[in-house]
């Protein structure tokens, strides 16, 4: 099969934004407790933070984490994971069924951040509680000095304040699965009364209002509409949350998962746009995606949750195969397609829990298949995101239909003046032989991921078995570039 990707670097859909390239860490199975922290770990730092994970936190460059949930936070007391250790109370965690021992908290996790190089993004609890404990946080995360809360945290060894700029107004309220899910009026009202007093505080926030926690919710659509109608002039991003996996071995559809993304992300624009235009306003409200990612909920639900309250059991530890590794390449083509729209997004998670790195308690850390595509389009996409004209042929979806079966997105960085271009050949049986016309062909690089086996994983034993490889297959003529992407594949061709 051919298809065809004309490039014009003068054609920008905007701006590539680092915090497309976001994380997630909850309070969640083995996120936190031997995942990020781990004491007792041969590579824990002073601070009891596992140096293996962070050196694959930099290598995987993440810009913004996402904390302390989730589905966690809307339960959370955010006091009781500061100040003195041996003085911080066990709790139980009603999302995840287990018992928290609140020994890493806000503290840890600004010194965390600050040691990974990413930028922290909090949660409040609108779950239950409301606007005095989202205040208080706020006053102890980000008020110098000078307050009993800011005084407090300087109290506590931090002298400067964090500084933590965006503040997700509760997580996923729309879910019966949630502490305190309630209403879109409800929750809409809730979310522009804590916006508007968090912003008495630091006019400079970024606030993300809940929108659906997956298309596919009964209240999908009605939920963004009420909740903007309520808090449009309070907020400034409203959130959308996906998960993909394989159903019942239908791996094509499954290599489209992007489609759904897409689509999503389309629908919500225009809500929030519907709402701007009946409210007369100036201002646009973008997206934070900030939960996406590649989750076998299946075998979650299947499982059930713990029994017994355990600390960090292993919870929702899927290992990750080529396939897996391929749409989530393919969504972060969606995303930076859509760079004016989506304003940050959080893959979800980063160690362990549905994630690109994994830990063994006291052990190694590893990278899944998933890590490369994000490590990957992190590092290479730079400048602007292009607008791509794709001639492609189609393959057949039993879930989408027939949709292109080349999925691509080009970047140009006017510094230096390279384009790379990220693409996924969503055949799971026919390579397909792409035309780039008219490019800069003297610095050429082409990168591969795939495998004869499309389950093929990394285990801690062979911890490469599944990474980009240099590809040979590319001709050079002229101005043109002719690259094959073989079956079921993630590619990075580098042009300058
Ligand atoms: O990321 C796992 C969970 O998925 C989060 O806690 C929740 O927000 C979502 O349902």
């Amino acid at each position: 099969a051919r298809a065809r990707l004309t490039l014009d670097p003068t054609a920008r859909v905007g701006p590539v934004r680092r915090r497309t390239f976001g994380s997630f860490v909850e309070h969640l199975g083995r996120c936190v407790y031997t995942g990020v922290f781990e004491p007792d770990h041969p590579t824990a730092d002073a601070d009891g933070f596992r140096a293996d994970v962070l050196a694959l936190v930099r290598e995987q460059g993440v810009s913004v984490v996402r904390y302390p949930g989730g589905n966690f936070v809307s339960g959370y007391r955010w006091e009781d994971g500061v100040g003195p250790v041996e003085q911080r109370p066990t709790r139980l965690d009603l999302a995840w069924h287990s018992t928290e021992p609140n020994t890493f908290g806000l503290d840890e996790f600004a010194k965390w951040c600050a040691k990974a190089g990413v930028e922290p993004m909090m949660a409040v609890n609108l779950g239950t509680r409301g606007i005095q404990e989202a205040l208080d946080l706020l006053e102890y995360a980000n008020i110098r000095s000078g307050t009993t809360l800011s005084d407090r945290r300087v109290a506590h060894g931090a002298k400067e304040p964090y500084d933590i700029r965006m503040w997700c107004l509760g997580n996923e309220m729309d879910g019966p699965w949630q502490v305190g899910h309630t209403t879109a009026a409800e929750y809409g009202r809730l979310a522009a009364q804590t916006a508007r007093a968090m912003r008495m505080v630091d006019p400079r926030l970024e606030l993300v209002a809940c929108g659906s926690s997956g298309r596919g919710m009964p209240t999908f659509g009605a939920w963004e509409a009420t909740v903007l109608e309520e808090a449009y002039d309070e907020v400034d991003l409203i959130s959308c949350h996906a998960y993909y996996e394989e159903k019942e071995g239908d791996l094509q559809s499954f290599l489209a998962s992007a489609e759904d993304m897409e689509q999503f992300i389309g629908a919500v624009a225009a809500t929030a746009d519907a709402v701007r235009a009946r409210k007369r306003s100036a201002k646009r409200v973008d997206i934070s995606f900030d939960e996406w990612n590649v989750w076998y909920m299946k075998r979650f639900h299947d499982q059930g949750a713990p029994a017994d309250w355990p600390v960090a059991p292993p919870l929702l530890e899927d290992h990750y195969n080529v396939a897996d590794a391929v749409v989530v390449g393919s969504l972060l083509i969606t995303l930076l397609r859509n760079t004016d729209r989506v304003a940050a997004a959080c893959q979800a998670q980063l160690v362990n829990v549905i994630a690109p790195i994994v830990t063994e308690p006291g052990g190694r850390a590893w990278r899944q298949t998933t890590f490369h595509p994000f490590a990957q389009a992190s590092r290479h996409a730079v400048g602007d995101v292009l607008r791509t004209a794709v001639e492609s042929p189609t393959v057949e979806t039993a879930e989408f239909g027939a949709v292109p079966m080349l999925h691509a997105v080009a970047t140009h960085s006017p510094a230096d003046g390279r384009m790379t271009v990220f693409a996924v050949n969503r055949s799971v049986d026919t390579p397909l032989a792409v035309e780039l016309p008219h490019v800069p062909v003297e610095r050429l690089d082409v990168s591969t991921l795939s495998d004869a086996d499309p389950y093929a994983r990394n285990t801690a034993d062979d911890p490469d078995r599944v990474r980009p490889r240099p590809s040979q297959d590319w001709t050079v003529d002229g101005d043109t570039v002719r690259v094959v992407l073989p079956p079921l594949s993630w590619n990075v061709i580098r042009l300058g």
